[in-house]
């Protein structure tokens, strides 16, 4: 197994990986699936800062786990026990962390720290989720729509709801590898601009088709996966009332939604899940269900991802 090098690189967004370098991320995260203990030891020495500066289960826990059944090791870093929250600039912070460890993976409130933390560290910084981006979580979406329908290029993807992160991640990741996507969201909740456009520009490449309504309706015609994320998402809280009001009820994923999609349609969402705001009980602990398989899917990609770029 040769493993598509992404020495040094630091992995912000997606954007910044060919579709031959994601396709090769995917296909090692496959290999390390069927077999847990393949690489193990490969990361003997190296050493992972996780600077976490919101909540995380799946992002966290995956990435300690696959640090540590590669054979390194990792130290977790709450922003409140850094003196980043007494207001030690990033920069400062990004050159002394990058001279102790091998690779940073940080969860930020600003995208824009997360770039200041890769222009000042020495080591590679991966995105482990900003208010823009999130591209590990993609990483392994895409892996079990891979595995689920066997291809990845003419898959449609339907994302119901906030234009947040996860949807502009997915919107890059899909515009990369050839998958088409319909984001139906409300007026003002739209993707970011600039990845609209980079998906735009993407898509003359992959033959993706990109399509923007306001009607979840139209968006899951002929869809393949159904997607949807909270619509809350973390540091919105204070948006909380408003937004319901916003996206209910018309924004949930329902049965009813469903038999608008292909018969075969399977339901998507990076979790944690909000039942019956955003999905129905019955859509997410259904069969057409993969939201178990895509947390599970965290663990390989995030090995694929750190074997690439410190292997
Ligand atoms: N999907 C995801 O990133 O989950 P966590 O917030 O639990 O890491
Ligand atoms: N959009 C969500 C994703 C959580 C994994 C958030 O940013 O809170």
């Amino acid at each position: 197994m040769i493993v598509k090098s992404l020495r040094g690189r630091d992995l912000l967004s997606l954007q910044d990986l060919t579709s031959e370098e994601i396709l090769g991320l995917l296909r090692l995260a496959s290999e390390l699936k069927k077999d847990r203990r393949m690489f193990c030891g490969r990361l003997g020495g190296k050493i992972v800062a996780l600077l976490f500066e919101k909540p995380s289960t799946r992002t966290r826990v995956s990435l300690e786990v696959a640090v540590r059944e590669l054979g390194g090791s990792s130290i977790y870093l709450g922003f409140n026990e850094l003196q980043l929250s007494r207001g030690e600039p990033v920069a400062d912070t990004a050159k002394v962390l990058s001279s102790y460890v091998d690779l940073i993976a940080a969860r930020v409130r600003r995208h824009d720290d997360l770039v200041e933390l890769a222009k000042w560290s020495d080591k590679p910084v991966v995105n482990a989720l900003s208010d823009l981006d999130h591209p590990l979580q993609t990483l392994a979406d895409l892996l079990t729509i891979w595995e689920r329908f066997g291809k990845l290029a003419g898959i449609k993807i339907a994302w119901i709801g906030d234009g947040n992160n996860v949807c502009n991640s997915t919107l890059i990741g899909a515009s990369k590898l050839g998958l088409h996507i319909s984001i139906a969201c409300p007026n003002g909740y739209e993707p970011n601009e600039k990845y609209l456009k980079l998906a735009e520009e993407n898509a003359v490449e992959s033959g993706s088709r990109i399509e923007l309504t306001d009607d979840p309706e139209k968006a899951v015609k002929d869809a393949d996966v159904i997607m949807t994320d909270t619509f809350v998402s973390m540091g919105m809280e204070s948006e909380r009332e408003q937004r319901l009001k916003v996206f209910l009820p018309r924004y949930r994923v329902t049965e009813k939604l469903f038999e608008k999609a292909k018969p075969e349609a399977v339901f998507m969402h990076p979790l944690p899940a909000k039942r019956e705001e955003e999905v129905e009980e019955s859509v997410i602990d259904g069969e057409r269900s993969l939201v178990w398989r895509q947390a599970e899917n965290r663990l390989y990609t995030a090995k694929a991802v750190l074997l690439s770029i410190l292997g």
